[in-house]
């Protein structure tokens, strides 16, 4: 079975939301494993056949967590060229996390990214929650697809 990952951090709930909606939509796709969490294992991530990266903007970066997820990643020299990644995260005024997260997927990993990345600002609406069930259903026919 196809499998998608979800992967976050949230400090105060706002990026957590958005993860859980991405979820939602992913898993309107019956054919998709999905699971969402904070933490994964280089060797988990070489296992999925897409990935999603969830951070909230912090001192205008990605939060320690998913950096360090990334990093560790990228030390173990997993394969992930050419799986499906994406990226959130809700931010309070700059918001460059989500764009870094697509960078470093694109250019450091060679996956094969859904642009754009969804940034909300703090709290999501329900409109903007829907936007990120639509980002987890496009990620999930994607994977089916290929
Ligand atoms: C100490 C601190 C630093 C922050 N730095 C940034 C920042 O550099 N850029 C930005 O857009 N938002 C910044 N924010 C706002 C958060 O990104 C925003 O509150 C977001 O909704 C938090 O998401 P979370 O609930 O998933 O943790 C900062 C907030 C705090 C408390």
């Amino acid at each position: 079975m196809a499998k998608l990952l979800i992967l976050y951090d949230s400090q105060t709930g706002n990026t957590e939301k958005m993860a859980e909606a991405v979820a939602e939509g992913a898993r309107s796709i019956s054919s998709v494993e999905v699971e969402l969490k904070y933490f994964a294992r280089p060797e988990e991530l070489a296992e999925a056949d897409a990935i999603i990266f969830g951070s909230p903007t912090y001192y205008h970066e990605i939060t320690l967590p998913i950096k360090q997820m990334l990093e560790e990643a990228a030390r173990t020299k997993v394969t992930l060229q050419g799986k499906i990644g994406a990226a959130f995260g809700s931010y309070g005024w700059s918001g460059e996390a989500p764009e870094q997260i697509l960078e470093i997927l694109k250019n450091r990993f060679g996956m094969q990214t859904i642009e754009p990345a969804i940034s909300i600002l703090y709290e999501p609406k329900q409109a903007q929650l829907e936007e990120c069930r639509k980002l987890g259903k496009t990620v999930a026919e994607e994977i089916v697809s290929k």
